[in-house]
């Protein structure tokens, strides 16, 4: 099994979900590289993951909140590697909030939830989408991790929920918007269930790292899921989020609903 794309830029390679996606991405002969702020970390990666046959390893330090810096590193991550032919956001961080106290609810912390995980977002995707829209008609994408938590709220994380919904209202949307315009870039959409990372360390400690499906688990369904064809690896979601969290139930009845919408909105003419 092998990615179809030949060199995947990842944000937010250095720990959890996207170091081992991004290893097995190596591992199965993609070349990659691995973006975030603590260089150690990408420094180990390409120690362990860059000798491993023809796929190639790259590293690079970036905040993904330093919005004004945006453009310029997708422009030089573009002209040191023109043959990116997919960009993976996965960068992300959660915090807990709780609106009973409100005394307590830091508005800072609130605010870079958003930042890192959802105007980030929006800036990374209009700075690379365009470099990948170039290479049409060859067949690009971008991959999104968002959560089994856009679709249900976790009382305790809410303001991370947000974030989460917010990224995958905009996808369906985007999605189909490149589809109306026979984009050559896929919209891919990865919803991960509680997993063993250090995204959980911030509020519980060491104890984090057991909240949730063990990460060699993860990766190999997350893996399997973005390796299918066609519409089929549009939406991958992963273990809980396809039954418990409603992915093949309710959320399908959602999404109809949307084509019907646009359906609806054609209809009128507009
Ligand atoms: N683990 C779960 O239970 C779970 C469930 C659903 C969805 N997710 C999502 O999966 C994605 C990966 O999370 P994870 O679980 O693997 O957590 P993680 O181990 O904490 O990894 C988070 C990654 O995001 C990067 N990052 C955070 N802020 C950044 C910034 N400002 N600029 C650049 N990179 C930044 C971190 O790199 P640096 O710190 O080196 O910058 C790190 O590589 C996130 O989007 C998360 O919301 C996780």
């Amino acid at each position: 099994m092998q990615l179809q794309y030949k060199k995947v830029l990842v944000f937010g390679a250095t720990s959890g979900i996207g170091w081992s996606l991004t290893a097995k991405f190596v591992e199965t002969g993609t070349s990659v590289i691995a973006i975030g702020r603590r260089k150690e970390r990408l420094d180990d990666f390409a120690e362990q993951y860059g000798k491993n046959g023809d796929a190639t390893v790259d590293t690079a330090v970036f905040d993904v909140t330093d919005l004004k810096a945006i453009p310029e590193f997708a422009r030089h991550m573009f002209d040191k590697h023109p043959d990116i032919d997919c960009v993976f956001l996965n960068s992300g961080l959660q915090r807990a909030i709780n609106w009973a106290e409100p005394e307590k609810v830091d508005l800072e912390t609130v605010d870079m939830e958003v930042l890192t995980n959802y105007t980030a977002y929006m800036h990374l995707t209009k700075a690379f989408l365009p470099y990948l829209q170039k290479q049409t008609p060859k067949e690009t994408s971008m991959i999104y991790t968002t959560s089994g938590l856009a679709l249900i709220p976790l009382i305790s994380v809410s303001n991370y929920c947000a974030t989460k919904a917010a990224l995958h209202h905009t996808i369906l949307a985007m999605r189909e918007q490149l589809r109306e315009a026979n984009s050559n870039v896929k919209i891919i959409e990865l919803f991960p269930p509680a997993v063993q990372t250090e995204l959980h360390d911030f509020e519980h400690g060491e104890k984090g790292k057991s909240i949730g499906m063990p990460l060699n688990e993860f990766t190999e369904e997350a893996f399997e899921g973005l390796c299918k064809k066609g519409t089929e690896n549009e939406q991958v979601p992963v273990q809980a989020v396809k039954t418990f969290m409603g992915f093949n139930g309710w959320e399908q009845e959602r999404q109809k609903t949307m084509m019907k919408m646009i359906e609806q909105m054609k209809q009128q003419g507009r």
